[in-house]
This record gives structure tokens, sequence and C-alpha cells, in this order.
């Protein structure tokens, strides 16, 4: 059964005041695709302002620390990115794990955080091209995976996990359908593992230099249930070519 794609933005670090009206670009513009989630993740201190912008659109974060409370400075909890306005988090982006030295544990714990305050959760795992080139992208990946994902999906959230090669993040490399289908058919074996039938209803998106010119070809693999996009999310001009690709238009 096919599930209706999701297709998130993630903005990184991008996005001042005046670019909300990109945001309400994007939004106003995808509001013609019912047939496709979308999203942007923008960065934390953007999340009120985007989400009073384009009320009803959905706004998330990049991360969220897995304490409820505390002496952790700078970081963000589940409970104050709902309170600004969110409805979903990414976790565990690669340049999150590399940069801040994000374990799997860490990244488990704050799936489980956010879901369990309500928020959706987009889970990336992902190999590095060392690891590619070693023939060991599937059981790295899935070793990832295993280790990141939340005991169960209680909460009201939703679980989505982004399969995320690093080598193909704002590099403008690809997989091919066959590398792609190859990795989402073994998160979708290990979802099932994990959650048993409930596993057949996380959306397992693709990210990493997703562009218009290559979306459709990308939602046409088996198991691709959408997208994480960085770079293409940021003008509206180049993000909803892909919600028309998720949507089957194009
Ligand atoms: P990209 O980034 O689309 O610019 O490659 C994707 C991501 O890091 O989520």
């Amino acid at each position: 059964m096919a599930l209706k794609k999701l297709v998130a933005g993630n903005w990184k670090m991008h996005g001042l005041s005046s670019d909300l009206a990109e945001i309400q670009a994007i939004a106003d513009a995808s509001r013609q695709y019912p047939q496709v989630d979308v999203a942007l993740c923008v960065p934390a201190i953007m999340i009120e302002r985007a989400a009073r912008t384009v009320p009803g659109f959905p706004i998330g974060g990049q991360d969220v620390h897995y304490s409820e409370k505390g002496a952790h400075t700078g970081c963000t909890s589940a409970q104050m990115l709902l309170d600004a306005g969110a409805v979903l988090t990414i976790v565990g982006h690669s340049e999150r794990r590399d940069s801040q030295r994000e374990t799997d544990a860490e990244v488990k714990a704050k799936a489980e955080a956010a879901l369990s305050c309500g928020l959706s959760v987009i889970l990336c795992v992902g190999e590095s091209l060392e690891v590619r080139e070693q023939g060991k992208a599937v059981e790295t990946a899935i070793a990832q995976l295993d280790a990141s994902l939340p005991e169960t999906m209680e909460g009201e959230g939703e679980l989505a996990v982004a399969y995320e090669p690093i080598w193909a993040i704002g590099t403008g490399k690809v997989p091919t359908t066959s590398e792609i289908a190859e990795i989402h058919g073994a998160i979708r074996r290990c979802l099932l593992e994990r959650y048993g039938a409930g596993g057949e209803q996380v959306r397992i998106l693709y990210g990493g230099s997703v562009k218009p010119s290559n979306a459709a070809e990308i939602f046409s693999v088996e198991d691709v249930d959408g997208a994480l996009v960085g770079g293409a999310s940021l003008k509206t001009a180049d993000f909803i070519p892909i919600v028309e690709a998720a949507a089957g238009i194009s």
C-alpha cells in the first residue's frame, strides 16, 4: 500500500525575517497539492515567527534535546518546540551526528522525547562515502537505525525515517535508484521487525541532493515515501516542483 508522501524542507542555518515571505509562498503553493504532506524545518529561533506567518502549515525544528528541562545551555526541549508552534522535528541529521558528535543512543532519546510530547519525528540515518566504497552501506545504515529507533511508536507524533547518504548531501551526487531501493527495503524490514504491522505505516524519506530534475525518478522507487530536501527547499521555484513530483504531476 502506497503511503501519502511527505516532502519536508530542511532549511539548516538559513532564514531571517526577510525570508518569511518565502515561507509564506511555499505554504501557499503547497496547498494546491493536498495529496502530499509538505513541511518546513527551520532554525529554532524562527519557528514561532514562521508558525504565526503560515497558520496550519507544518513548521518543524531541526533538532531537540532529550531532557524535559534543565541545565543544558543553548538547547531546546520538545515542549519548547511545541510551545513555539512546531509540529515536527528532525533528529539525528548527519551534520549533527558529525559536528556535535551525537550518538545513536542520544538520537534515540531525542526521538522518544519528541514523540512522547506529540511532535512528529524525522529520524535520519546514512553512510559515509568511505563506508559505501567498502560495500558496507546497508549494514551501516541499518545498524545506525536499529540503535537510533525509539523502542515504541507511542505518542501522538508520527515517526518517519530519512535515508540520507552523507556523500549525497549538498554535493549534487545521488545514489542510483537500485541503491536507494536496496537501503529503503532494508529499512522497511528493520521497521517491521521493530514495530510489527505498525512498521508499514512509517514513511521512509530519501534525502541528499533532491532537485526538481531528479525528484520524479526518486519518488518512483519502491519504499520511497517522500523526501527530506535541503538546498532546494529554500526557494519556492525549486521546492514546489519537487512537491509536484511527489503528487505524481511531473
Ligand atoms: P541537500 O540536503 O538536499 O542540500 O543535499 C539534504 C539534507 O541534508 O537534509
